[in-house]
């Protein structure tokens, strides 16, 4: 950690301070260099995950080394998973991984997820100890479009009608793993659009979250997914039933991106979704995961 007099990046005028970005989620917070953390920023910043979900950070100039290094402050870091290009991560670094529609001199997108709209999802729910946090950092953006989303779970579950909260208490989700959240087939996987043979997790819909006990609504991804025990036609009109609920404007935080943005968000407590954007434009982000330390647990 270095001396707060040593900062030399980032916006650090003033002591570290909040200001939510919507009353269920988000919080933009100033005054910290994420290059160069220092005394107790680190908690701060771990409270502040716990109580919004999302943490917006501006004005960071990050290298990847700084991005990678910020990261491991939360726990071990997940390596990138392999993208629909057959690409991992960034040459040398294994943990970052590459969100973009740019073309390499391959005329192969250089990342993942090209420029339409990810759907609304939670990272790799498909694995049985999914990912802690995400960590997006922006490099290069459109002027218009490729916003990010964020939804709280906490919220979502807090605000369920007693009815739907009573029909998916007990009841699993299956998490299907075979779609990333741009529709792409990962890799080496085939098609298939049958939630009972597709490969993925089962997690319980209601968990208590592994840091903070809270109880919250685990999702994951609507397509192919599957409530345990109900047959397809009754899994999916109640999935549909809570994603509806889930997704409602007044759960949700859009952020129109700049560069040098961070954004941080609890993969646990919340769902993101990514717009579309003008193909032409280029858009580059660098991610990071915070590695799991326990499955999700049932409530
Ligand atoms: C993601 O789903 O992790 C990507 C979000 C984005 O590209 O903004």
């Amino acid at each position: 950690m270095a001396n707060r007099a040593e900062h030399c990046g980032g916006d650090t005028n003033s002591e570290p301070s909040l200001r939510p970005l919507t009353p269920n989620v988000g919080v933009e917070i100033s005054g910290i260099d994420l290059a160069r953390l220092y005394g107790d920023e680190l908690v701060f910043i771990m409270n502040a995950l716990n109580t919004h979900g999302a943490l917006l950070f501006r004005n960071q100039r990050l290298s990847d080394e700084n991005l990678v290094a910020f990261s491991r402050n939360f726990g071990d870091l997940d390596g990138a998973p392999v993208n629909e290009n057959g690409k991992t991560a960034v040459p040398g670094l294994p943990e970052l991984y590459v969100i973009s529609n740019i073309e390499g001199s391959d005329g192969k997108p250089v990342g993942s997820l090209g420029s339409g709209e990810a759907a609304w999802h939670t990272d790799m729910s498909y694995l049985e100890n999914p990912p802690d946090a995400s960590v997006l950092y922006a490099l290069e953006v459109p002027a218009v479009g490729g916003d990010t989303w964020v939804a709280s779970m906490y919220a979502a579950l807090d605000h369920m009608p007693a009815n739907l909260r009573k029909r998916i208490e007990g009841r699993a989700i299956k998490h299907d793993g075979t779609y990333n959240s741009g529709g792409y087939v990962r890799q080496g996987l085939v098609a298939n659009d049958d939630p009972l043979t597709s490969t993925g997790a089962l997690h319980s819909a209601i968990c208590a979250h592994p840091r903070t006990g809270r109880p919250v609504l685990y999702l994951g991804r609507r397509r192919n997914a599957y409530v345990e025990g109900l047959s397809l036609e009754e899994s999916d009109a109640l999935l549909d039933e809570m994603w509806a609920h889930a997704t409602r404007p007044e759960f949700c935080y859009a952020h129109k991106w700049r560069v040098g943005d961070l954004l941080m968000w609890d993969n646990r407590a919340t769902l993101h979704r990514r717009d579309e954007f003008d193909a032409t434009e280029r858009r580059l982000m660098h991610r990071t995961q915070i590695r799991g330390e326990s499955a999700p647990r049932a409530l």
